[in-house]
């Protein structure tokens, strides 16, 4: 778990600002105290103290802010055990995160992933770190639905039961279509996961007590799902991918929420995960404009895998929350969606559009055979 700990500002960034910051001081007092006037010919002088002092009571102020933030922290100590836990999205990021801290607590892992050697490499490692030998790696690719299919099918030959679903592969951006012909960013991010977990849904009610954590986002509060758009493709413009992707995380929220009212009754609880803000891969294939503009700004108050993995592993791990099923957690903790997050008609309605569409495209799919 090492590779994830997270390495907060160390003490002697502070100790070596200190003298240039008190020179600073000093030095834009000693010249007001001579009186100088910015124009005078030893005004710049003044006026250089007087940015560096800005500037540094600027970066003091970021770096308290940045240490001070209060990062989510899950501090269960439940163990698993005897559990068998599926991560979609575990080679990267939050995903990579959460299957380390679930292994250590000794679950048998499933991974499902689209890169083989990616995916036995993550393998390795956990085992490496965590000494938990238990874990699977099977291939799905979320932009074909006939992969994902293959998937389930695979997982429900070799699995007695799922104890915990974490619905957490996603993309950030992206143009073009699936292999379906589904706009990219909702087929990977809402119209798989809803194959997935329907597929799954017979070995997750074998479990006693079985979770689902769905991995949404903040960004659902903008989103906005209208039918008739839905098969509209997005463009690469910055606007167009943040409808595209905050439309895919409301649609998370929506499907985790009709699942709690379906599936409650089985004995699944589902759960619905902001990570916060984390810097990881799915940045990487950010429009230019947005990573200069956002970048620079965000990088230091970024979470790490670690602690942005802290929500979803709270979910997965914390006793006794079943009452709090079908609700929505940032940093560990029940918050509150957006309108449309409550909507139920829409939640009914996207169900039934992801089951039609869905269905429509297996039907078409000329067939589809892998596994690892
Ligand atoms: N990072 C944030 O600030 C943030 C904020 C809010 C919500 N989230 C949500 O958190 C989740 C994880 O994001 P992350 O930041 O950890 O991103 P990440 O580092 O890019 O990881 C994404 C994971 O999804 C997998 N994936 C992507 N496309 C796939 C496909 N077609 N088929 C199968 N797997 C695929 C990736 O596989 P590869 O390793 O092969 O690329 C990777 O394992 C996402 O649902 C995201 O929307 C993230």
């Amino acid at each position: 778990m090492s590779t994830f700990v997270a390495n907060p500002p160390s003490s002697h960034i502070f100790e070596s600002l200190v003298p240039y910051y008190a020179e600073a001081l000093l030095g834009a007092q000693n010249n007001n105290t001579a009186g100088e006037e910015i124009g005078h010919p030893n005004g710049h002088s003044v006026t250089n103290g007087v940015w560096v002092l800005l500037l540094g009571t600027l970066l003091w102020s970021y770096i308290l802010l940045v240490v001070l933030a209060k990062k989510p922290n899950c501090d269960c100590t439940a163990r698993l055990d005897g559990k068998t836990v599926v991560i979609t999205g575990a080679t990267d990021g939050v995903g990579k995160a959460t299957a380390f801290e679930l292994a250590s607590r000794g679950a048998e892992i499933v991974i499902p992933c689209r890169n083989a050697e990616k995916g036995r490499r993550v393998a390795r490692e956990i085992a490496d770190v965590t000494g938990n030998h238990k874990i699977q790696v099977v291939y799905v690719d979320f932009t074909n639905l006939e992969s994902v299919k293959v998937c389930t099918q695979i997982l429900k030959k070799s699995l007695k039961k799922i104890d915990i679903l974490i619905n957490n592969a996603g993309i950030g951006n992206g143009v073009g279509t699936t292999l379906d012909g589904f706009p990219l960013v909702f087929g990977v991010n809402h119209l798989a996961p809803f194959l997935f977990t329907t597929e799954l849904l017979p070995l997750l009610r074998k479990a006693p007590l079985a979770r689902i954590v769905c991995v949404s986002s903040v960004t659902h509060l903008w989103g906005n799902i209208n039918f008739d758009e839905l098969q509209d493709l997005d463009g690469g413009s910055l606007p167009s991918q943040f409808r595209a992707y905050s439309r895919s995380k409301l649609a998370n929220v929506l499907f985790a929420k009709q699942l709690h009212r379906n599936e409650s009754q089985h004995g699944i609880s589902t759960y619905i995960a902001h990570p916060g803000w984390t810097f990881t891969a799915i940045f990487r294939d950010s429009p230019m404009l947005a990573k200069l503009l956002l970048f620079p700004l965000l990088y230091l108050f970024l979470y790490t895998p670690a602690q942005g993995a802290q929500t979803q592993i709270h979910l997965a791990l914390a006793p006794g929350i079943e009452t709090s099923s079908g609700n929505y957690f940032v940093s560990c903790r029940p918050a509150r969606t957006g309108k449309s997050a409550k909507d139920i008609e829409l939640a009914s309605n996207l169900w039934s559009y992801s089951e039609k569409a869905v269905a429509s495209a297996l039907n078409q799919s000329v067939g589809y055979c892998t596994s690892i």
